[in-house]
């Protein structure tokens, strides 16, 4: 074993048993950006233990004409390096039911992939379907009798409001025990939201300043340049709240704001995020701008008189101890300016009587700490200090860490990589809870039974007006008036 496949832990994938991923949504957008190219990835390094593929969606493909969107797939949205031989050698491993042919003919598929592996090999469904479909699949799943020895990876969004994720939790439980179910945030499989529990828990330093005492107010901001990219189907009945808040951005303000964890494993982290969700209070509306950017009711597949949001800024407040009375601004959406992944934690000012008029502390905001959920994790604390030469003038200057400049970047996962895997070991540590999920949609209710009107914004901004009320008399990090340091283009 090469010191690069120990370093990633290659060892260990060999106690893994094979398996078979039962792909539901395989010509989806999801699974053509990121499941199909992470699969590939898995394969190629040895992460993952031997493997066979089985696609299955609505659309009437044979086993060629899927492997041909495979590769394509892999081509086009592989962040590693592509060579078609590796692309045919993965393709080899894939084939493809259509939804269409029913139980019995993807029954047949699956069992005859499990015979190429061998008796000890386990299924692995992921179901990349909206949630509207998700029933119809897990009831398919057992039809098929494809229930023992499986594991289900659901996407989110889970539910679309708290009755139906309560009913869709007891629908999965009819034909599946709970160990058996991972409800995927993919957000949460980030290296940089790992990073977020590495920064809190393992370090002395920053812990005792987590809190009310030296926190002023904290904000996720996720902006996406990015538009519908051909998923209006989906997004006219999700919109910007159940795509990214309820999921993505609450599970992120779990890892800011839990108390730590008895143990880094699923049950006392999914309690101590449970126990920030318990203490949210419920969304006021008032404290909500919903936008939709201008155009978007022109798109393909939306309705003229759309009311569904391509945006969505809040304040969430969570009244515990630790965090009474810190606001957490919450932002994202698509079509605007830029596309970040940034949490920045804002500390009180201090007393600024003794530097002379005009020297500039407190002029470029408080001290930040501020982290990039990019794939290639950054982190960094700004602060005041003196700008050199006579006199005392002071300027903002920041520590930075960037992942991308140590020699460990390329062992980085991608978060749908790490998150399969996890769910091939049966680690839930990653996912998310039915309490949670339900919670969060209690949480959400009074917004979504009285949405305040969406207000538009043009495509290439930072969403309506209406932003800046929200926040005051604090301002949004975005867009940075210092860029990161980036060594690569330093000279
Ligand atoms: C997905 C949403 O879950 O997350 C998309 O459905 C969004 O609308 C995406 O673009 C963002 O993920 P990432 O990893 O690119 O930040």
């Amino acid at each position: 074993m090469t010191g690069l496949e120990a370093a990633r832990g290659v060892k260990d994938v060999k106690k893994l048993p094979p398996h078979v991923v039962v792909l539901f949504g395989a010509t989806g957008d999801l699974a053509r950006r990121k499941l199909l190219p992470g699969l590939f990835h898995l394969f190629m390094s040895k992460l993952a233990p031997p493997m066979r593929i089985v696609g299955t969606s609505l659309d009437d493909l044979d086993t060629e004409e899927f492997r041909a969107v495979a590769v394509k797939a892999c081509s086009e949205f592989s962040s590693r390096v592509f060579t078609p031989e590796a692309a045919a050698e993965f393709a080899e491993t894939v084939s493809y039911v259509p939804q269409g042919a029913g139980a019995e003919a993807l029954a047949t598929q699956v069992r005859q992939e499990l015979a190429v592996l061998g008796t000890e090999a386990h299924m692995l469904h992921y179901l990349s379907v909206p949630p509207m479909a998700a029933m119809a699949v897990l009831e398919m799943l057992h039809e098929a009798d494809l229930v023992k020895k499986s594991r289900v990876i659901m996407e989110k969004p889970f539910g679309t409001d708290h009755d139906s994720a309560v009913a869709l939790n007891a629908s999965i439980h009819r034909w599946f025990k709970e160990e058996q179910i991972f409800r995927i945030d993919h957000f949460l499989g980030k290296e940089a939201a790992q990073n977020i529990l590495a920064f809190r828990f393992a370090n002395g330093l920053f812990e005792p300043i987590w809190n009310r005492n030296f926190i002023n107010y904290i904000q996720i901001d996720v902006p996406e340049k990015l538009a519908l990219e051909g998923r209006s189907h989906f997004y006219e009945s999700t919109g910007a709240f159940r795509d990214m808040v309820v999921t993505h951005l609450f599970q992120i303000l779990a890892f800011v704001a839990m108390e730590p964890p008895t143990a880094l494993a699923p049950n006392p982290i999914g309690e101590e995020k449970n126990k920030v969700f318990r203490s949210m209070r419920p969304l006021d509306p008032r404290n909500v701008v919903r936008g939709q950017y201008l155009g978007y009711r022109d798109e393909p597949g939306v309705a003229p008189e759309s009311q569904t949001e391509t945006f969505v800024a809040l304040k969430a407040e969570i009244d515990n101890w630790r965090w009474a009375g810190v606001p957490f601004y919450l932002r994202t959406g698509k079509g605007l300016a830029d596309g970040q992944r940034i949490i920045s934690i804002a500390f009180h000012e201090p007393p600024k009587s003794m530097f002379p008029e005009g020297s500039g502390v407190g002029q470029q905001g408080p001290d930040h700490l501020t982290f990039d959920l990019a794939d290639e994790f950054k982190v960094s604390l700004s602060f005041y200090g003196k700008r050199p030469g006579p006199g005392m003038k002071l300027d903002k200057l920041s520590l930075q860490f960037a992942m991308q400049e140590t020699e460990q970047a390329g062992l980085v996962l991608e978060a749908y990589e790490r998150l399969i895997l996890d769910a091939m070991k049966n680690d839930h540590t990653l996912f998310t809870t039915a309490e949670g999920i339900e919670r969060l949609w209690d949480v959400s209710a009074p917004l979504l039974d009285d949405p305040p009107p969406v207000r538009s914004y043009t495509q290439g901004s930072w969403g309506p007006n209406a932003i800046h009320q929200l926040i005051a008399p604090h301002a949004w990090r975005l867009p940075f008036e210092r860029i990161w340091r980036n060594k690569k283009t330093e000279s």
